[in-house]
């Protein structure tokens, strides 16, 4: 096992101080202040989103996703950019003007350097929301300014309160082909109020979400930088053909269910080279709660997620649940990066959930300072209301791990099954845990079954080792991964 060695290497020091620079945005007075220079370059528009090509100024990045026969300015809407100035009408009209291109080979409309207060406005089909370098879409703290909405129907009311919830902040709604990215402009919830009147119970609704994509297909989420959530960041919910990457989402971890990126009964998504940093899980796979997610019936099903790098001291860097009701399958995650997180990878279950979550694969995390490396637990909790089915058991099977490295671990595993309905087939390989204290109980397991291969410390019993000649536990080909990344190109209609 002397190859683990290589795990030191990894910047751990580098990944510290960007941990450093972080909190102290948040936590020494303020707000992380924005050094990017504004620069000249509204001449170029054409080309920040048009992309038919002469832009090689270092700031006209944009991927072959990015080309739209239709351009237009934010500012060419009234929009003023001074922070105080409400731009919600300039949003709308922008918004509803290059509608009108839908079918006519569509349209990106361009945030500007500046600081865009709005209130919570609407995406359009075959549209690109570009957010220049400097950008800042700030959402409105004005409660009144916020519509309520219908919950989702796979569960059942709002996931704070009962009843209906606050709208999203940015919403895409039965659309197809949308693109939200830019030069790493900022989209910013300014949560802080929404954190407040949540820990003071003062809300009448659930929060709304930074980002929801609904009922839409062939969406891309890329380099853009998301701050200050009032609750989930991302949330493709009922959609496919999604990809999410190069982006930075940013909370305090101490703001309340600032979840990263959550994909919920959606299928085909792709994360990668993405940085979070947040009060709750960084990615979390879900498909509705209880007997709202039963009857919906929808999974989240091949879902892939490469190369990110996760700070979230209270909860897990990748979970599947709690709510998992339409079922959950066919995820690979690899290459992951932690620091300070409570867990790995977390199951969350329980009675009344019913759904599946089964052949999941997740390797080569490397994780610095862990609570647990592995948590499932299925005694979850939190329903709906008193009418889930107490018989609605999941069915957990088919979870592979493999290698693995975590440092400063308190516990290497915490794996509890339901009773009578033991999770199964779980399989471990090349995991090396160094752990803080060796005396202490490592592997706590009840109600699983499968097997491990060169793990340490040595797993449970319920996990017995297969001795120094067997093989690793399964993982996909690239192929699997592959085929998730271009069924997005090949199926997109323009
Ligand atoms: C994101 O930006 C990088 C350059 O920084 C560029 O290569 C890539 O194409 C962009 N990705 C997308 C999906 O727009
Ligand atoms: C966005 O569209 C949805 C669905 O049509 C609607 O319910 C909601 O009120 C719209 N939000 C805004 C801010 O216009
Ligand atoms: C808040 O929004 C409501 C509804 O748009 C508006 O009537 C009110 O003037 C706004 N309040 C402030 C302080 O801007
Ligand atoms: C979404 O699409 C469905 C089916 O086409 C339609 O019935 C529904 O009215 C649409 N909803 C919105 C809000 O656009
Ligand atoms: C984007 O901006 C965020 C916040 O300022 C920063 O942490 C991140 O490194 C930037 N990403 C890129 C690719 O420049
Ligand atoms: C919640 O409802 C109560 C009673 O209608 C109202 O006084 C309060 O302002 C509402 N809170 C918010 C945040 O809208
Ligand atoms: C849920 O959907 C799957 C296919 O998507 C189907 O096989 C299954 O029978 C459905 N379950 C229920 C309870 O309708
Ligand atoms: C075991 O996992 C480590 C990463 O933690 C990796 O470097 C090594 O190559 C793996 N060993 C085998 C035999 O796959
Ligand atoms: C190791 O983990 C403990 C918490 O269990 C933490 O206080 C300590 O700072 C960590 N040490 C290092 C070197 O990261
Ligand atoms: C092990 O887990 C069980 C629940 O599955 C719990 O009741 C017990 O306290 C745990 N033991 C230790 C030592 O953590
Ligand atoms: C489940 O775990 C509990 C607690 O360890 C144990 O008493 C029980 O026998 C287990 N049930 C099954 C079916 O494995
Ligand atoms: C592992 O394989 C080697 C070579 O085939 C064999 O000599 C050895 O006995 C095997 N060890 C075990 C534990 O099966």
């Amino acid at each position: 096992m002397g190859s683990l060695q290589i795990n030191r290497r990894l910047p751990v020091l580098e990944i510290i101080t960007l941990w450093i620079v972080i909190t102290s945005c948040f936590f020494e007075g303020g707000e992380c202040k924005n050094h990017h220079h504004h620069r000249r370059h509204h001449h170029h528009h054409q080309n920040w989103a048009g992309g038919n090509g002469r832009g090689h100024e270092e700031e006209a990045v944009y991927g072959p996703v990015g080309s739209r026969a239709h351009t237009a300015v934010l500012t060419d809407f009234g929009a003023v950019g001074d922070g105080v100035t409400s731009n919600t009408a300039a949003f709308t009209a922008a918004v509803a003007h290059l509608a009108q291109y839908e079918l006519d080979g569509g349209a990106a409309l361009v945030v500007p350097p500046g600081r865009w207060l709005t209130g919570p406005f609407n995406l359009t089909s075959h549209f690109t929301l570009f957010l220049e370098r400097g950008a800042i879409i700030l959402a409105s703290q004005n409660i009144s300014e916020w519509p309520t909405i219908d919950p989702l129907p796979s569960y059942g009311r709002g996931r704070d309160l009962p009843g209906p919830r606050y709208s999203n902040f940015i919403t895409g709604y039965n659309l197809t082909d949308v693109i939200i990215t830019g030069n790493n402009g900022t989209i910013d919830g300014q949560g802080k109020i929404w954190w407040d009147k949540f820990h003071n119970d003062e809300l009448n609704y659930t929060r709304g979400y930074l980002v929801e994509i609904i009922y839409s297909d062939h969406v891309v989420i890329s380099n853009v930088t998301f701050v200050n959530s009032p609750s989930w960041n991302i949330h493709p919910v009922y959609s496919s053909n999604v990809i999410v990457s190069g982006i930075t989402i940013l909370a305090p971890i101490d703001s309340p269910n600032t979840d990263g990126i959550n994909p919920d009964s959606s299928s085909d998504v792709h994360i990668e080279d993405s940085f979070i940093v947040s009060g709750d899980d960084c990615v979390a796979i879900k498909s509705g709660w209880d007997e709202y997610g039963i009857a919906f019936n929808r999974s989240s099903e091949r879902i892939i997620i490469q190369r990110l790098t996760c700070i979230s001291p209270t909860s897990a860097v990748i979970a599947i649940g709690s709510e998992m009701s339409g079922g959950v399958r066919d995820v690979i995650a690899e290459d992951i990066t932690a620091i300070n997180s409570e867990s790995g990878v977390r199951i969350k279950t329980g009675v009344g959930r019913g759904g599946f979550v089964k052949d999941i694969f997740v390797r080569r995390m490397s994780l610095h300072t862990m609570k647990w490396v592995f948590w499932m637990t299925g005694n979850y909790g939190q329903h709906p209301d008193e009418h889930y089915d107490p018989n609605a058991l999941p069915e957990i099977s088919g979870i592979n791990y493999l290698d693995v490295y975590a440092e400063n671990v308190t516990m290497a595993a915490r794996l509890e099954g339901i009773k009578g309905d033991p999770f199964t087939g779980i399989c471990i390989s090349n995991v090396t845990a160094e752990v803080i204290d060796p005396k202490k109980l490592q592997w706590n397991c009840t109600n699983i079954s499968g097997k491990s291969i060169h793990v340490s410390p040595t797993p449970c019993a319920l996990l017995p080792d297969q001795g120094s000649n067997a093989t690793q536990c399964p993982f996909p080909g690239d192929k699997f991964t592959d085929s998730v990344k271009n069924k997005y190109y090949s199926t997109r209609r323009i």
